[in-house]
C-alpha cells in the first residue's frame, strides 16, 4: 500500500471530525532539549523489535523546528491528574516549563516531566511528511515508570480517566 493517488472524493471535514470524536486517546507531552515540548494525542506504539513509537506533529507547529533538532527526545505519558499540564503544553506564548510544571533534566539535557505515569526516552528514527503533519518515529532507548499508574485520557475535547468494565 503506497501513497494513495486520489481518484474519488475524500470524506468532508465535518464528517471526518465527527468520526474521530468517537475515538479516545492517551495524552503525552513530547519534550526536547532547549526546553521545548508540546502536547499530543497522536502517540502510538509502532514496533516491538526494534522498539518504535510514533506521534504526528502539525507542520504549523512552532515547537517542531526545535524539537526536530533533538538527538534525544522524551515522550511523557501524562497521569490522570495532569490535565493542567496537557493544557499548558498546548498554549503558545507562555513558559510551558514554568510553575506549576515540575521537571528534571534527563540524559542529553532532555527535560523529563515529574508526576507522569511513564516516560519513554527516544532517539529520532524517521520523520515522514504525511499530509499536513509530520509522522515522527522514535527508537526507544530507555523508559521510566512513575508512581501514578493511571493515564490521562482525552475524548471530544475533554480530559478524563479510564473506567474499566467490572469483572
Ligand atoms: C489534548 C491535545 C492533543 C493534541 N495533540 C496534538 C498532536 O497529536 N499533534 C500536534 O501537532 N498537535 C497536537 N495538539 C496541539 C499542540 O499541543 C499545540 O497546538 C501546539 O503545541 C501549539 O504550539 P506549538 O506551535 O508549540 O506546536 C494537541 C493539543 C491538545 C490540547
Amino acid at each position: 500500500m503506497g501513497t494513495r493517488v486520489r481518484q474519488t472524493p475524500v470524506v468532508d471535514g465535518e464528517r471526518f471530525r465527527q468520526a474521530l470524536g468517537r475515538h479516545a486517546a492517551g495524552v503525552v507531552v513530547v519534550t526536547g532539549p532547549g526546553l521545548v515540548g508540546l502536547t499530543a494525542t497522536s502517540f502510538t506504539s509502532v514496533s516491538l523489535d526494534p522498539p518504535l513509537v510514533s506521534f504526528c506533529v502539525a507542520r504549523t507547529s512552532t515547537t517542531w523546528p526545535d524539537l526536530r533538532k533533538a538527538a534525544t527526545f522524551a515522550v511523557n505519558v501524562l497521569a490522570t491528574d495532569q490535565a493542567e499540564i496537557a493544557s499548558r503544553f498546548s498554549v503558545r506564548g507562555i513558559d510551558r516549563f514554568g510553575p506549576p510544571t515540575s521537571w528534571r533534566p534527563g540524559p542529553g539535557e532532555v527535560p523529563i516531566l515529574d508526576g507522569t505515569a511513564a516516560h519513554l526516552l527516544c532517539e529520532p528514527y524517521d520523520t515522514i511528511a504525511m499530509g499536513d503533519h509530520w509522522l515522527v518515529v522514535g527508537l526507544v532507548v530507555d523508559t521510566g515508570l512513575g508512581s501514578p499508574a493511571v493515564p490521562l485520557l482525552y475524548h471530544r475535547g475533554r480530559y478524563g480517566r479510564f473506567n474499566p468494565h467490572s469483572g
